[in-house]
């Protein structure tokens, strides 16, 4: 009795020395009650294998950052604009110091020294380690096994469930290589290759002088090239003039690589004045690229993105993708998870391209909630930094297949897009045809089962839901972030690949060339001496609707149903349309003058 009222003083005085922590006091942090689907379990992981444990810490102050994103996005905030620091947003995202505390002395416990061992992200959020698989499994109370996805040939190492001490659960929110298990190679089936569309053979003089006389070529309802895109989205008279500060942005994953001698080629066919214009290739862990074999996807992305914002100086960053798979070999290192590379990279740079886009997605329901909050705060950064971050929305509709949930129940449900169901990514879905345009069949879209509605769609989704009453209740989420929130041109896209004329579609074809067209406004946006537009949802869904084409016909089928129709005004299938440039230029010249 009088021992443990002793022990209950030391424990209330004891704020200089925590008290004893129980670090055998495991709960499980993340399970899934299956092997995700796709992924077969092929055998134990080798011990004595190693990879780069992150240990995700939880940011002190993640409500302060978002609060201040929605700040400075927001045209009618007096803050609109003054977008952070990275220092302003490391600071923002550092754990609380009892956080750092705690996690440091489990470390010690397991015999890594945290001040010398560990690599710390620029906040001090992710905390990065090398550690054998046996090492990792007695931290996480786990077994990492081997996994193969038949359809790719594809290994990678991780587990269908971990724990951490009971102590560590409010300070930690993730551990990665874990549970997420991703699609990897097949992240690229954005983009379809488009065989039945027929190559373009044209006289490029015959259809410059159609274009000159004021019609959009009858060519251009099949045949996609920059030409076409420029005249539909009327980027076509824009002189870039700040291409000394403005900078595009292409994300590449996976070993899919892009070709110089395939982009000089397709500028030669297809944009002549960009011909020589060089591609800036960053590599990121470990990234490679391969001039000798490209992608469809990288070179798609990187043609179009470079097409439409030409000369605006565009950097692709090649992320490390997965070696080769041998199993015995303790060596072997293949545990990246992309997004987290990708973004631990480019944080960590203190400028930034004003606009960034990517043409990756997972079905949301295989990437656990906590790596999707985590991921998505990521984004919320890059925003708050000033930067435009662009998504493509999938494409399969509602959702591919069956669309059963991976819960254990096997209930039937709509299967959203991440990190297009991120509220802080701009997401782009497909449309199609000549004036006025069309849906494009599979054109993915829906609303996140994980991330609420954020408050700058309330009015335009309310009034779709209102429109829509009980059609398919139950199978979506009606209080989640609704996507996509625009469109673009996704069908017939010409491009060079491997030296020849290809047609390729899908949402992946969309969002380089609406990043392209989001990077021109950026470069007008600096040639006046304004700040570039940052975080876009808040302007887009106010302000800046009136200045999309709304598409108002077809619907996006997924899940053995039709999907949700298109109707005037913002909808899930292709948003609040696709982007009138000049409409949208001229938003920004009321606002300018109007200071
Ligand atoms: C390429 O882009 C990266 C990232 O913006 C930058 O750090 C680097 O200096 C650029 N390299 C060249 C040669 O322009
Ligand atoms: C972050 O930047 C610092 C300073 O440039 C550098 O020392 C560090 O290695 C970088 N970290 C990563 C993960 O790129
Ligand atoms: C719907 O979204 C909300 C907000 O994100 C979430 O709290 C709720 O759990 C979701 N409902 C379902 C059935 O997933």
């Amino acid at each position: 009795m009088l021992w443990s009222l002793i022990f209950l003083g030391l424990v209330q005085s004891s704020l200089a020395a925590p008290p004893i922590k129980r670090w055998d006091a495991m709960a499980e942090k993340h399970s899934w009650t299956e092997v995700p689907q796709g992924w077969e379990y092929h055998s134990p992981a080798p011990q004595g294998m190693s990879f780069q444990l992150r240990i995700g810490l939880k940011q002190d102050r993640v409500d302060d950052l978002i609060r201040d994103l929605y700040e400075v996005s927001d045209p009618a905030h007096h803050r609109y604009g003054n977008h952070l620091s990275k220092e302003d947003v490391d600071a923002l995202v550092a754990p609380h110091p009892e956080s750092v505390e705690t996690l440091n002395s489990w470390l010690q416990h397991h015999g890594i020294d945290p001040e010398q061992a560990v690599y710390r992200s620029g906040g001090g959020d992710w905390i990065t380690h090398r550690v054998t698989v046996a090492q990792a499994e007695k931290m996480l109370g786990t077994k990492y096994n081997v996994y193969h996805r038949p359809e790719t040939g594809s290994y990678i190492v991780r587990t269908l469930k971990y724990s951490l001490p009971r102590d560590l659960h409010d300070h930690v929110d993730v551990v990665s290589p874990t549970t997420y298990f991703g699609k990897t190679e097949a992240m690229r089936v954005n983009s379809f290759m488009q065989p039945e569309v027929p190559t373009m053979q044209y006289d490029l003089n015959q259809f410059n002088a159609d274009a000159d006389a004021g019609e959009i070529p009858a060519s251009c309802a099949r045949q996609v090239t920059p030409y076409c895109l420029r005249l539909l989205y009327k980027t076509i008279d824009y002189v870039p003039g700040a291409t000394d500060r403005n900078k595009l942005g292409v994300t590449g994953y996976l070993k899919e690589y892009t070709s110089n001698n395939d982009l000089q080629e397709f500028f030669k066919r297809f944009r002549p004045e960009a011909l020589g214009t060089k591609l800036n290739i960053t590599l990121v862990h470990d990234g490679l690229n391969d001039d000798e074999r490209p992608g469809t996807e990288a070179n798609l992305d990187v043609q179009y993105a470079m097409a439409i914002a030409h000369p605006t100086p565009t950097v692709f960053y090649s992320t490390g993708g997965s070696p080769p798979f041998i199993a015995d070999d303790a060596t072997m290192t293949n545990t990246n998870e992309p997004y987290l590379d990708w973004l631990e990279h480019i944080l960590n740079e203190t400028s930034i391209p004003q606009t960034l886009t990517t043409s990756y997605g997972d079905d949301e329901q295989t990437v656990p909630v906590e790596y999707q909050k985590r991921v998505c705060s990521m984004f919320a950064q890059l925003g708050a930094r000033g930067s435009s971050v662009i998504f493509s929305s999938g494409d399969y509709g509602v959702g591919p297949g069956l669309c059963y949930t991976n819960d254990g129940l096997k209930t039937q449900k709509f299967i959203p897009h991440f990190p297009a169901s991120c509220p802080f990514v701009t997401t782009v879905s497909k449309s199609t045809g000549g004036i006025p345009e069309k849906t494009a069949g599979l054109s993915g879209g829906g609303f996140s089962f994980t991330f609420p509605r954020p408050s700058y769609q309330d009015a335009q989704v309310k009034a779709y839901l209102s429109l829509i009453g009980d059609a398919y209740s139950g199978l979506y989420n009606e209080s989640g972030r609704g996507f996509p929130d625009v469109a673009g041109q996704a069908r017939g896209y010409q491009i060079v690949h491997k030296g020849t004329v290809r047609s390729i579609g899908g949402t992946s074809a969309a969002a380089p060339v609406v990043a392209g067209i989001v990077s021109l406004l950026n470069d007008y946006q600096l040639t006046k001496g304004q700040p570039p537009l940052g975080f876009l949802n808040p302007w887009l869904y106010s302000e800046a609707a009136s200045a999309f084409n709304d598409i108002v016909k077809g619907s996006n089928p997924g899940c053995r149903t039709l999907g949700f129709s298109a109707h005037h005004g913002w909808d899930p299938v292709t948003g609040l349309g696709t982007p009138d440039f000049e409409k949208l230029k001229a938003l920004l010249d009321k606002r300018i003058t109007a200071q």
